[in-house]
């Protein structure tokens, strides 16, 4: 018996790190998972992952509701319900001081983590029973400022706006509705991060963050894959609009 059989779930930015590491370990516990990432290698690799649980890869931009919405017709064939929400795609940011800040980037960074967020939950709550789990990918980013980064900082604070909202909007409904906020993931996402932002090449980048995090290193992304599982399963029905921090520390 898996923790989430027979649940059916949709996973946006589920081809690669910790959506990819979230769609292994849910797959593994008995779920059907629908991941809508943008086309490429990684989508089409993904599928493999899924199958054997009757899911499905969806080459879906998440700030384009037309294809947000072609991927929930999918996910929902044959009347079946959606029980869990990961709002988890993202992309990483400019990095400048805010006096050249570029407001194209700026744009784009807001609408991929926030618009996209809304497209997803709101294409997807029709078919939420009662009693389903939403889950935003925020971060670190979101609880404290970081130099240089306005576009992701603000984007990130925003998701938890996000969620704030709509636990208050679907208690009544009984679903929850939180985000998982992690720290510097060990992953690809964060070196190019920390590279770009430190000068210095992976792990040299790598141990200048290590230096940053109270527990001293990266987190796995299985770590976060489990706190999926927790916030999406049998364990944590009494929490809503929480921000669950697995950041080692660093959010203070
Ligand atoms: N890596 C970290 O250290 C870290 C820390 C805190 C929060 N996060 C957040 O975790 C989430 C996942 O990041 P990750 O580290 O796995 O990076 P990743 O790059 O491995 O995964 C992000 C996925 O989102 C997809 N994506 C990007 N734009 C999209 C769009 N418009 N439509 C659909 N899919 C899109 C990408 O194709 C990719 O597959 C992001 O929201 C990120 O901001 C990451």
């Amino acid at each position: 018996m898996g923790l989430l059989d027979g649940k059916n779930v949709v996973i946006t930015g589920g081809a690669s790190g910790i959506g990819l590491e979230t769609s292994k370990l849910f797959v593994s516990e008995g779920a059907t998972v629908h991941i809508l990432d943008l086309p490429g290698a990684n989508l089409d690799a993904a599928a493999s992952v899924v199958a054997s649980t009757g899911g499905s890869t969806n080459a879906a931009d998440v700030t384009n509701r037309e294809q947000v919405d072609a991927a929930v017709a999918v996910a929902t064939a044959g009347g079946r319900a959606i029980d869990i929400v990961i709002a988890n795609a993202g992309i990483s940011s400019p990095a400048s001081p805010f006096e050249d800040y570029p407001l194209d980037g700026f744009e784009r960074v807001l609408k991929v983590h926030v618009v996209g967020a809304f497209h997803t939950i709101q294409a997807t709550l029709p078919h939420v029973p009662n009693g389903g789990s939403i889950i935003i990918t925020s971060s670190v980013a979101g609880l404290v400022g970081t130099p240089q980064v306005a576009a992701y900082g603000t984007a990130k604070h925003a998701q938890i706006g996000l969620m704030r909202s709509l636990a208050a909007d679907l208690a009544v409904r009984g679903i929850r509705v939180n985000t998982i906020n992690p720290g510097p993931v060990a992953n690809e996402f964060q070196t190019s991060f920390e590279e770009r932002i430190t000068g210095q090449q992976g792990g040299d980048a790598n141990a200048i963050f290590d230096s940053m995090i109270p527990l001293g290193r990266h987190i796995p992304m299985t770590d976060i894959a489990q706190g999926m599982l927790y916030l999406a399963g049998p364990h944590s029905t009494n929490v809503t609009s929480t921000i669950f921090r697995i950041d080692g520390g660093m959010g203070g």
